[in-house]
């Protein structure tokens, strides 16, 4: 099986080492346009809108990249709207779709003019009903009450689905047996429950749990007598294992459209891809800082941390590691620059005999990558770079010490 090879060339690599110095998160901007080109193309239905799942990356230099795609932001949370609203994102571009806010919280989205609201349950729904309920009186006794009026009056409100023969055993969602009590409460407060959403975990490259159980959504959606929109958010899957399958977005596009432009209206369509649109776009280059063998295994300490990348230890899932070094292969564990025991970058890899001072690239960490890192094990975190053909610039700028004592308090 030929090795996976990263896209960044061997000098250019070591060109921005020499500059940033590592570890470096370095974002591949053509690949990441052409990855959003292909998913935005490959999904024909005319009233499709996309919304990236910024929940996978907060970096506003990226989240620009999309605005100027065309696309729109999922938010996961008021910090992902924060963002998406400091990256040049309008309000109205910007789609909630989470669980679990408090009253002011709702308060604060409405404040900002964020208008569709996907929600988790009939308590959210009541929550965001007098909330939205209460600006509205405090709007019409005030001063600019056409401003205020007009920042609230196109509100989309939607249910996420839970459904668990197509949801599977989900803690999110409201249950179709509770529509007609989530459409009475809207009514009280005028607003119409126009929306639903569907969420499919995450991860997913089987192409058919999407396709599959698109028309057990359409019929369950019809069920909400005001049905405007479909929202398909969280799930579409990324092929890390270079060789493995990849979910099929043209299949996916194709089914989707045929199904929806034989409906008798006209139903808006929202996806909202995470890390489908952002995982291959970036790569975390690090640089070999110690070598052993055990037997046949080399074991290669490396100068970034699962703190800095922690989903292949923490979460169990898998990146590919390589080197621009050739020659034989030797079963390699790639281990982290802290003696924590789950310090594991990768387990079991397939690399060269490597050298200290060797630069290896942990492949497809666009998603889930800077934006779960944390400061655990105090270690500051990477740099990031935007690197676009052969131009560079830093788009975060690595941490110092300083960052373990921020907020703290000395007595
Ligand atoms: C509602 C929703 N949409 C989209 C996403 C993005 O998920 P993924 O990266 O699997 O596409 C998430 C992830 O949590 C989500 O909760």
């Amino acid at each position: 099986m030929p090795h996976a090879q990263c896209s960044i060339a061997h000098n250019i690599a070591k060109e921005i080492l020499s500059i940033y110095n590592s570890p470096l998160y370095v974002y591949q901007g053509d690949i990441l346009r052409q990855t959003i080109d292909r998913i935005t193309k490959s999904i024909p239905y005319p009233h499709t809108k996309f919304h990236f799942a910024s929940v996978t990356n907060g970096n506003v230099s990226l989240l620009q990249i999309f605005n100027n795609c065309g696309w729109g932001i999922h938010a996961n949370t008021p910090g992902d709207i924060y963002l998406a609203l400091k990256a040049g994102f309008s309000p109205e571009k910007i789609v909630y779709s989470g669980s679990n806010l408090s009253a002011e919280e709702m308060a604060e989205l409405l404040n900002w003019g964020i208008t569709t609201f996907n929600l988790d349950s009939i308590a959210q729904l009541q929550v965001f009903c007098e909330v939205y309920q209460s600006q509205n009186n405090k709007n019409i006794c005030s001063a600019s009450i056409l401003l205020a009026r007009d920042k609230i009056k196109e509100i989309k409100l939607g249910l996420r689905l839970n459904l668990p023969e197509i949801t599977g055993d989900s803690r999110i969602g409201v249950r179709p047996n509770e529509f007609i009590e989530a459409v009475e409460v809207a009514i009280k407060v005028n607003l119409k429950v126009s929306g639903l959403h569907f969420y499919r975990g995450t991860g997913t490259n089987a192409t058919k749990a999407f396709t599959q159980v698109i028309n057990k959504i359409i019929e369950t959606a019809k069920l909400l007598p005001d049905w405007q929109y479909l929202d398909f958010g969280g799930g579409f899957g990324y092929p890390y294992h270079h060789n493995g399958t990849a979910f099929d977005w043209e299949s996916f596009g194709n089914e989707i459209t045929d199904i929806l432009l034989k409906l008798d209206r006209k139903i808006n369509l929202i996806i909202e891809p995470g890390r489908a649109a952002i995982a291959g776009c970036a790569t975390l280059l690090a640089q070999v800082v110690s070598v052993k063998w055990q037997q046949d295994k080399q074991i290669i300490g490396v100068n970034t941390t699962v703190a800095n990348l922690s989903v292949p230890s923490v979460h169990g899932g898998y990146r590919e590691i390589v080197s621009w070094k050739s020659g034989k292969s030797y079963l390699t564990d790639v281990c982290g620059n802290t003696t924590y025991s789950r310090d594991y970058l990768g387990k079991n890899c397939q690399l060269p005999k490597l050298e200290i001072g060797d630069i290896v690239a942990i492949l497809d960490v666009g998603a889930y990558g800077y934006a779960m890192s944390s400061h655990f094990l105090h270690r500051p975190r990477p740099a990031e770079v935007l690197l676009d053909n052969h131009n560079h610039k830093l788009i975060r700028r690595r941490e110092d010490y300083d960052i373990l004592l921020y907020n703290q308090i000395f007595s």
